[in-house]
């Protein structure tokens, strides 16, 4: 199997941490994005200790000088990319779901508003714009959006408008990057990791860091023959 080069974001913690680790795992080089590079070096430091092929690198998504010299550093350092995986994400609205009131719409703030929607999805937006052409040169690569069925436009419903906007247009992302793509062999998919247990998630979610990474790992190891423009959950489709 040849290895391929991957950049995962929001890698130093939770379902990100998990995706490096089975990408590791399945034989891959993963480049570990972590707005904070010290808590990047210490995750990629616990990886290695398991004999895994990982590095960090500081990239805040919402910073467009990290991207920059992410791009620079990966095209000098290994020439192409493979596998981009946008998961970093904020949920900045009041998650208690015993208060599901807090996240109304009615009271939520449009600045807090902004701030998601510039790192769950003009983050991506950002680095699908500057690892796309790199992906082109070789007409190959992988890219997984990491979205939510809070996001989908079937599911949706009361309360946290700004968590749920900033996937709605994540999902519209894929679609319309998927049809700019047609005809190469760039992929480019939104993955449900599922309702799961981390920081984010809270204690309650039903499933665990493994099943919701592995949800994300099956999109971001398709091959050219692999679906493009799609929203998944464990490998199979679901509605936007
Ligand atoms: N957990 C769930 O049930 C669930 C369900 C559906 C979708 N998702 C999606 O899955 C993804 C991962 O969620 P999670 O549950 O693993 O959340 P988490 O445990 O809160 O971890 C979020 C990760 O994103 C990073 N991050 C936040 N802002 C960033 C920025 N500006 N630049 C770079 N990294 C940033 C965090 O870094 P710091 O450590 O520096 O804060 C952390 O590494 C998110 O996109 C989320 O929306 C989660």
């Amino acid at each position: 199997m040849k290895q391929k080069i991957a950049l995962v974001t929001g890698a130093n913690r939770g379902i990100g941490y998990e995706v490096c680790r089975q990408l590791a795992e399945a034989g891959h080089f993963v480049i570990m994005g972590s707005r904070s590079i010290s808590k990047g070096l210490e995750a990629a430091e616990h990886l290695r200790s398991l004999h895994l092929d990982v590095e960090a690198l500081e990239l805040d998504v919402s910073n467009t000088r990290h991207i920059k010299n992410a791009y620079t550093y990966i095209k000098t350092k290994y020439g192409h990319l493979d596998i981009l995986v946008n998961n970093a994400g904020v949920f900045l609205e009041g998650g208690d779901p015993t208060h599901p009131e807090l996240g109304s719409a009615l009271r939520a703030n449009p600045k807090t508003m902004a701030k998601i929607f510039d790192i769950n999805t003009l983050g991506p937006f950002k680095l699908c714009q500057t690892f796309i052409p790199l992906m082109k040169e070789k007409n190959s690569g992988t890219i997984v959006n990491v979205s939510s069925e809070m996001g989908a436009l079937n599911e949706i419903g009361a309360f946290w408008p700004g968590y749920r906007i900033s996937k709605l247009a994540l999902n519209g992302l894929t679609k319309i990057l998927a049809a700019e793509l047609l005809g190469t062999d760039i992929k480019i998919n939104s993955v449900s990791p599922g309702w799961v247990k981390t920081s984010m998630g809270g204690p309650n979610a039903p499933r665990d860091l493994t099943l919701g990474a592995k949800s994300i790992v099956k999109l971001a190891l398709i091959d050219k023959s692999g679906p493009t423009g799609g929203f998944f959950l464990d490998g199979e489709a679901i509605p936007f």
